[in-house]
């Protein structure tokens, strides 16, 4: 008998889709060049729809055809390595699944590549990390909507569900699916960089223990921030290190690394026009924190923070709770809005609703503001920009006195913030009618004769600024 799907790379993610694939009764068998991970799999997997090997031939020989092979493995060389390598033995109507977390411009070029031999090519976005992979992950698939089809009712079973709805749908063709994954991954580097700044602030201003951390955090996730973040982190604080005696937390050196997902939404967003300053700054402030060892010696030399905080405990945990929802919705404001621009340039049209529903389960932005987000979208399909419409206009009004004074704590003491602070500018700065935009141009026509626009008559002016001279 021949096998419904072929996967290749078989690490922790490949491993945790079979399992979960043959769980939902469909036949698999996993590629790996590495035999220990082949063999690892073939002795846990204890039943007969699934199987594994490392020879190639065998493994597109024991496929039904046309054939469905998913690919999970690290982006970039590695893909276009395993596409050569398969592509003469593929032929007219196979598919080829790209589940990693490919560049969306390499997903274009390959999808046009293999479409001139008729194999057909689709780039997935998968999230939820390896426990999502097991039990339920949200899949943002891009393609020939045709060809998804052919997928569909396999993605659904796999899928997570959110009020028992898959969290999966079509999104768009070519890339759209990659460039989606890309803006969850942006959103992702947001979220956790306002929680670690909500941290900072907890731990060095009211001097909150571990303990005392954990039970903020889960009390906030019964609230309006309840999301997956939110839950994990306060179950961070009680993890215990296994070497010594004190928490993991205290343990982990403070230098964040990064895979490049975050820079790539910062540097799209940049290309497109749109401001996503509190995404830029998530990407900035991991930047920032490799640098240790400068930072230390710059410390050794001016200090840092000074805290003498005499306020109540209590009110700061309030302020902070309505600080993290302000810039908590800022944050999928400026992704969803770069969404809403780049549908139109690169033709994808999405349908934000849509993505705002298969981003309510199994992915690592999943959270309850997301059923928010999604019926925004349904009430106004083409909203540019989700502080225009009346339901979040409220929920920032209503929320901006809390960020103004943790911004205001947070500078005080010298604690950054700079996250929310980039939240909160970017709030005030698009609710104001006049910016000081007039005087950039006037700059500019000054020094380099670049023109103007005028708020009182149609047409482009420029003025001989000399009269200084
Ligand atoms: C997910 C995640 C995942 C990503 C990690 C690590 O949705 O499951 O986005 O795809 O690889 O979060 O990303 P960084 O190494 O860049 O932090």
């Amino acid at each position: 008998t021949k096998f419904d799907y072929g996967m290749i790379g078989l690490g922790t993610m490949g491993c945790n889709l079979v399992y979960n694939m043959s769980d939902n009764g469909y036949t698999v068998i996993g590629f790996d060049k590495n035999r220990s991970q082949v063999e690892t799999l073939k002795k846990e997997a204890g039943t007969e729809k699934i199987s594994a090997t490392s020879d190639l031939n065998e493994f597109l020989n024991t496929l039904k055809t046309p054939k469905v092979i998913i690919m999970l493995v690290p982006a970039g060389k590695i893909v276009d390595d395993v596409i050569s390598e398969l592509k003469p033995f593929l032929s007219k109507n196979d598919l080829l699944m790209d589940f990693g977390n490919s560049h969306f411009t390499d997903t274009n070029r390959r999808s046009e590549q293999l479409e001139e031999s008729a194999i057909h090519f689709m780039g997935v976005g998968i999230s939820g990390g390896e426990l999502g992979a097991r039990h339920g992950p949200s899949i943002m698939p891009g393609g020939p909507k045709k060809v998804y089809e052919r997928v569909a009712e396999m993605l659904k079973a796999v899928s997570a569900k959110a009020n028992n709805e898959p969290c999966v749908t079509w999104l768009g063709p070519g890339s759209a699916g990659h460039y989606v994954k890309m803006v969850h991954n942006g959103i992702e580097y947001g979220l956790m960089q306002l929680i670690a700044e909500a941290y900072h602030l907890l731990k060095e201003c009211a001097a909150m223990s571990n303990d005392e951390l954990h039970t903020v955090f889960s009390k906030w996730n019964e609230g309006e921030l309840q999301s997956y973040l939110i839950e994990i982190t306060a179950d961070i604080f009680m993890q215990k290190d296994e070497l010594t005696d004190s928490r993991i937390i205290d343990r982990i050196l403070d230098s964040a690394k990064q895979k490049g997902t975050g820079a790539w939404t910062s540097e799209d967003a940049m290309n497109l026009q749109v401001p996503i300053p509190v995404i830029d700054i998530a990407v900035s402030m991991r930047d920032l924190s490799a640098y240790k060892n400068e930072r230390e010696v710059a410390h050794q030399n001016m200090g840092g923070s000074e805290v003498k905080f005499t306020g109540d405990k209590n009110d700061l945990v309030k302020w902070v709770e309505q600080a993290l929802y302000f810039s908590i919705i800022t944050v999928y404001v400026q992704g969803m809005a770069l969404l809403q621009v780049a549908s139109k340039k690169y033709k994808y049209d999405l349908k934000l609703e849509d993505i705002a529903a298969i981003w309510r389960g199994g992915c690592i932005i999943r959270a309850a503001l997301l059923e928010d987000i999604r019926s925004a979208f349904s009430k106004q399909p083409d909203l540019s920009n989700l502080i225009l419409s009346v339901a979040f206009s409220k929920k920032l009004m209503q929320s901006q006195e809390g960020i103004r004074k943790v911004i205001q704590t947070g500078v005080g003491f010298g604690i950054p913030v700079p996250a929310m602070m980039g939240a909160l500018a970017y709030f005030d700065s698009y609710r104001s009618g006049w910016l000081p935009a007039n005087l950039i141009q006037a700059q500019r026509d000054d020094f380099g004769a670049h023109t103007y626009e005028r708020n009182d008559r149609e047409g482009i002016f420029h003025t001989h600024w000399n009269q200084k001279k």
